[in-house]
């Protein structure tokens, strides 16, 4: 692939994957679980690694990491604005596996562009299977989210399956 291509495609995953750490670290601080709370704490830190790993490498082509502004508003029909001001769990979990599928769809796209290109392609695998267990734990979460609204009333689990009465 031409070296220019390359580094749009780059420059694509760069601008998603600062918006993740965004929205990741904005909604960890207004979870009121603690568990998904430090869930999408630490899922910003995986975000904020996979900004470095991609900007290094738009730099070893000699390129310069550029955000092309609001890469979310395309794929989910909000702003990244809007998105950081939802407060309903649900719908920002389903938000959030949207852009986690569309990251892991792209990244094995360019995966199978660069296959000669060993380095890179270990970089994009290793980023492809983190954005794959944010969405599987994510849609574990969803499912669990659900499980609760058919538990009988009166009894509730926190977040490390201690079962409670409801006060
Ligand atoms: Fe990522
Ligand atoms: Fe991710």
């Amino acid at each position: 692939m031409e070296p220019d291509k390359l580094i749009q495609w780059l420059n694509w995953f760069y601008s998603l994957e600062q918006s993740q750490v965004e929205l990741y670290a904005t909604q960890a601080k207004s979870a009121e679980d603690p568990y998904l709370a430090q869930a999408l704490e630490r899922f910003a830190d995986i975000e904020q690694d996979h900004v470095d790993n991609i900007a290094a490498f738009i730099k070893n082509l000699g390129g310069k990491p550029t955000s092309l502004g609001d890469v979310v508003a395309p794929i989910v029909g909000k702003t990244l604005g809007t998105l950081l001001n939802l407060s309903n769990v649900n719908l920002m979990l389903k938000i959030n596996i949207v852009l986690e599928n569309k990251a892991m769809s792209d990244y094995k796209d360019l995966i199978k562009k660069v296959e000669t290109n060993s380095e890179l392609s270990s970089v994009l695998w290793a980023n492809l299977l983190d954005e794959d267990l944010h969405s599987c734990w994510m849609e574990r979460r969803l499912e669990k989210m659900e499980g609760e609204l058919n538990r009988p009333v009166g009894e509730e689990e926190d977040s490390i399956g201690r079962k409670r009465k409801k006060v």
